[in-house]
């Protein structure tokens, strides 16, 4: 008895120092097990410690890319111990000097764990993954996808677990590896609002700012995939920006210097509602100045021999409009 007490020592390293012993032990851990089977052997030894058990949360972290090695060094850097898993298997071995567990086997890293996080490629991925760990997954738990993945995998994935006897929750993120690193960024919420309210003390530690989007399964997916599409149009739209910038001598730095002070990204909200308004009749820019401005641009980029990407495509819808006779109207009718 006295060699389990000393084997489980360690455990009580990794209690998270904000929460309190209370009455009765009820305590809340942050931290993962891999002592699981002493800490059992102790916790059988002293009578209040099995309410203690019941409260442990396991972690285990499946996929070691860019976003889910770094969510696991912030982990580890709050005191948090974590089993984790890679494809390839020499990305999670080199977070073991970090302080966490690597397996090989996937369903070795989930056995016994509470809470399994996922950052994945895609749908397939996921859904490949959790079929090879799930007849190590300890009953009941939870698993947390943060991969970007179809709307309609995040509903099914929801169901088919819960028909199983998990919880599963998908948790998309607008964070970049420095953000999982750093606990910064946003992490998008959609669903059971109990399931969301118990896992909000692990998951907010993780981000920024939790975002809930509502009951509806699946909006939280719906709402990274509508937000990643403007990021992807905006970095074309830069890259249009930019060949005309270079057709016209205007130099990256002269473009720093522009967006330094006038910021078009403070826009978006205006014009998203300027857009999606009932009115265009009452135009603060026409059409056909947009129109003009836009050949002018398509002209001098094609005048020094290259091309632009989005602007044709542009060009051809406002067209269309001022085919229609909304020539004089507010040119973000073409948003319509
Ligand atoms: N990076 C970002 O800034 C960012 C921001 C927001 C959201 N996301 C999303 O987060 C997810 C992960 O992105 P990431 O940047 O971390 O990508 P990444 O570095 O390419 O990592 C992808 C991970 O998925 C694993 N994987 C791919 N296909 C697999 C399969 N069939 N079976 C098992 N594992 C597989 C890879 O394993 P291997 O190492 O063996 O290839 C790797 O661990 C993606 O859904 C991405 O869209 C990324």
């Amino acid at each position: 008895m006295v060699l389990t007490f000393l084997y489980s020592f360690p455990y009580f390293f990794y209690f998270n120092s904000t929460n309190k012993l209370a009455p009765g032990f009820t305590m809340r851990v942050n931290c993962v097990g891999s002592f699981g089977d002493p800490f059992k052997k102790l916790a059988a030894c002293f009578p209040k410690i099995p309410n203690l058990c019941k409260n442990i949360i396991m972690k285990a972290f499946l996929g070691m890319g860019l976003l889910g090695s770094n969510f696991v060094q912030a982990m580890l850097r709050r005191g948090e111990f974590v089993h984790v898993w890679n494809r390839t298997a020499s990305k999670a071995q080199a977070l073991e000097k970090a302080g966490a567990r690597a397996f090989t086997q996937v369903q070795d890293a989930v056995r016994g764990a509470t809470e399994i996080h996922l950052t994945l490629k895609d749908d397939t991925a996921v859904d490949e993954v959790l079929m090879a760990a799930e007849p190590a997954l300890h009953p009941g738990a939870i698993i947390i996808d943060h991969t970007t993945t179809s709307k309609e995998g995040a509903i099914k994935r929801t169901r088919v677990w819960k028909e199983k006897g998990f919880t599963f929750q998908h948790a998309p993120v607008f964070m970049g590896p420095a953000n999982a690193l750093d606990g910064t960024g946003f992490m998008l919420l959609s669903g059971d609002e109990k399931i969301i309210s118990d896992l909000t003390p692990s998951l907010e530690k993780m981000t920024g700012k939790l975002l809930y989007f509502g009951a509806e399964v699946g909006k939280a997916a719906a709402m990274k995939l509508a937000g990643n599409a403007f990021l992807v149009c905006l970095t074309a739209g830069l890259k249009d920006t930019l060949t005309l910038s270079k057709a016209l001598g205007v130099s990256l730095e002269d473009l720093l210097t522009l967006f330094g002070s006038w910021n078009p990204g403070a826009l978006v909200t205006a014009r998203l509602q300027r857009m999606t308004g009932a009115d265009h009749s009452q135009p603060s820019w026409e059409l056909n100045m947009a129109r003009k401005d836009t050949q002018l641009f398509i002209d001098a980029t094609q005048q020094s021999g290259d091309q632009l990407l989005l602007m044709p495509a542009i060009a051809a819808l406002m067209d269309e409009w001022i085919n229609k006779g909304f020539g004089g109207h507010d040119w973000t009718i073409i948003g319509k």
